[in-house]
């Protein structure tokens, strides 16, 4: 089994990892997540930089972790899109230099894809056709996965925000720290999910037709914005925790039941959830609930494999090798829109 460097740049995770097979050897993660936390939201600049400054020093110890050299490295995997283009350039500029002075294959694989093969490390390569949930502060990608290294369809996206970046917002409004996701998780544990019932979008049998597997999220942060205007407009205090309690149940309802409608739709008995909103124990019970009354295999990686890192991309570069597809060219670009038809480029 080839030794595979996998790289992970897409964001504010400089993530380097080695796989052989499905075999996990190491995964060394920095992040400079509290450098963007003072303004709100991550800065592309400053990820940029910080990915320059992390990625030596991460590759220095993900090569110790797994106690091998840099010349025992078969193939270098590098997430080369979606994500931000000046922090995607930083891995991939990285990535070729490696390539061509090993001389070695490089292969630029899907960062999203990417959240769904990580599975492999965990439960072993996957034997039938599985449906993966892609939910982050980014992306809420609903995945056919025919064969992770030849052949994923996307059936649904978020048409606008992502379930991660509805959560930060409704903490932000809600008066919690930056990213608020899991502020807002911690709170509705204590709330009632019934105590407010906000819309779910995209479940009327309209849309069922024209939109079976999109999200929406933006309508129903707006609802929430709006109730707790109303409710200080009256003098009332916000009952934070339930309004979080009621938005989170309203996340996690339309998440799961869209997936497990087209699990029933596809025909298909496993399930993955990956990418950091995975993290929310909203959407981890109903899933796991739900699932196992519909007889569907649900699969939810250890949260550090969920949120971003390089063993989710050495993960799929792996699969991409055993399956013998062509190598990148050393002059391929990154791209920031990927589309999830691309396993890689
Ligand atoms: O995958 P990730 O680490 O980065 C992106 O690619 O976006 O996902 C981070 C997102 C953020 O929006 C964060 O607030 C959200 O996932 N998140 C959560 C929880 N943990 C992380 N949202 C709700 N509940 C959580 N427990
Ligand atoms: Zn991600």
């Amino acid at each position: 089994m080839e030794l595979i460097l996998g790289i992970e740049s897409t964001c504010d995770e400089t993530g380097v990892a080695l796989v052989r097979g499905t075999e996990l050897l190491a995964d060394v993660v920095s992040s400079s997540m509290d450098d963007h936390a003072r303004f709100g939201g991550i800065v592309p600049e400053v990820a940029s930089r910080a990915h320059l400054e992390a990625f030596l020093p991460t590759l220095d110890a993900a090569l110790d972790k797994a106690g091998v050299g840099l010349d025992e490295v078969d193939a270098i995997a590098v997430a080369a899109g979606p994500g931000l283009v000046g922090s995607l350039t930083v891995g991939n500029a990285a990535a070729k230099a490696l390539a061509l002075a090993l001389d070695r294959p490089l292969y630029g694989v899907n960062h999203v894809i990417g959240h769904a093969a990580v599975d492999e490390l965990v439960h072993g390569a996957f034997r039938d056709r599985t449906m993966a949930l892609v939910v982050s502060g980014g992306h809420t990608s609903l995945l056919l996965v025919n064969d992770i290294a030849t052949d994923v369809t996307e059936l649904g996206h978020t048409l606008d925000d992502a379930a991660g970046e509805a959560f930060d917002k409704v903490g932000r409004l809600l008066g919690l720290p930056y990213p608020g996701g899991p502020h807002v998780d911690r709170l509705a544990r204590e709330g009632d999910p019934a105590a407010i019932r906000f819309p779910r979008a995209l479940t009327s049998p309209k849309d069922r037709e024209r939109h079976a597997y999109d999200f929406s999220f933006s309508g129903l942060k707006t609802a929430v914005a709006r109730w707790v205007e109303a409710c200080e407009a009256d003098g009332r205090a916000v009952p934070v925790a339930d309004v979080a309690a009621s938005f989170a149940a309203a996340v996690a309802d339309v998440l799961v039941a869209k997936t497990l409608r087209a699990c029933a739709d596809h025909d298909v008995s496993t399930l993955v959830i990956g990418g950091g909103f995975s993290a929310n124990s909203q959407l981890r019970e109903l899933a796991q609930a739900r699932g196992a009354e519909a007889g569907i295999d649900v699969r939810i990686p250890p949260i550090r494999f969920c949120t971003d890192n390089g063993a989710m991309i050495a993960a799929l570069g792996s699969a991409v090798v055993r399956r013998g597809v062509e190598p990148s060219r050393l002059d391929i670009g990154v791209d920031s829109s990927m589309p999830l038809s691309t396993i890689s480029v």
